[in-house]
């Protein structure tokens, strides 16, 4: 049963030795020269494998890498649902609790050297437990650097409302010590940077 096409990968759900399994298949782009594109996908999916892994052995709330079959990545199925879906539901209720749950698994990935790349509301899934976890890692990288930790922390906030960010950041910050004060103080510079072009656009 396929759960979703994306840009990159055809998702569905497949039961594996007894186990609840996602499949994250990156498909092939056409317009992409065959050879060139069987390299990349494969690339990019032992990557993502790779982070996957890393994550879950650090122990983030992630799902649990099952193995690697060619250009599919096998993960265990979180039943939930996507926090994009739960904001914009009619009965939308306090997720006060979410934002906190997300602040600090990002902090986690972070500690790990993780950026994720793509974290937003499209990106978490809710369990029945109400248990927030973090998935599609096809952007994420393990660079290490505060610019990348800082871009997760903008893209959030440009997704989310301020009540709900401030939730998630005053997690992060508590959650990430003195190595999130840096990351805090690049975001800063970072929207310092984007004011300052934007003016500096309006004004040339
Ligand atoms: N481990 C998982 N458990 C449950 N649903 C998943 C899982 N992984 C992906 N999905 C579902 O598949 C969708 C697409 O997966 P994702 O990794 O986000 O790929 P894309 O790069 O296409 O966004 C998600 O939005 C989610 O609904
Ligand atoms: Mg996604």
């Amino acid at each position: 049963m396929e759960i979703m096409e994306g840009a990159e990968a055809k998702v569905y759900r497949e039961r594996l030795l007894g186990i609840d399994a996602v499949v994250k298949d990156r498909v092939r782009k056409a317009y992409r020269n065959e050879e060139l594109d069987r390299e990349i996908r494969e690339e990019r999916t032992k990557k993502e494998a790779r982070i996957m892994a890393l994550a879950s052995r650090g122990g983030a709330a992630v799902p649990m890498l099952l193995m690697v079959r060619g250009n599919a990545i096998v993960m265990t199925y979180i039943k939930g649902e996507l926090l994009s879906s739960m904001l914009s539901s009619a009965h939308r209720r306090n997720l006060g609790d979410i934002f906190v749950q997300a602040g600090g698994l990002l902090a986690k990935l972070h500690s790990l050297g993780i950026n994720h790349g793509d974290y937003t509301p499209a990106n978490l899934l809710v369990d029945g437990s109400g248990v927030v976890w973090a998935i599609d890692f096809g952007l994420s990288d393990t660079g290490n650097s505060d610019e990348e930790f800082a871009l997760d922390l903008l893209l959030m906030k440009r997704s989310v409302k301020k009540r709900e960010y401030v939730q998630f950041l005053n997690q992060y910050v508590e959650k990430s010590g003195s190595s999130g004060s840096a990351v805090i103080k690049r975001l800063k510079e970072i929207e310092m940077r984007g004011r300052y072009q934007s003016r500096s656009l309006l004004t040339a």
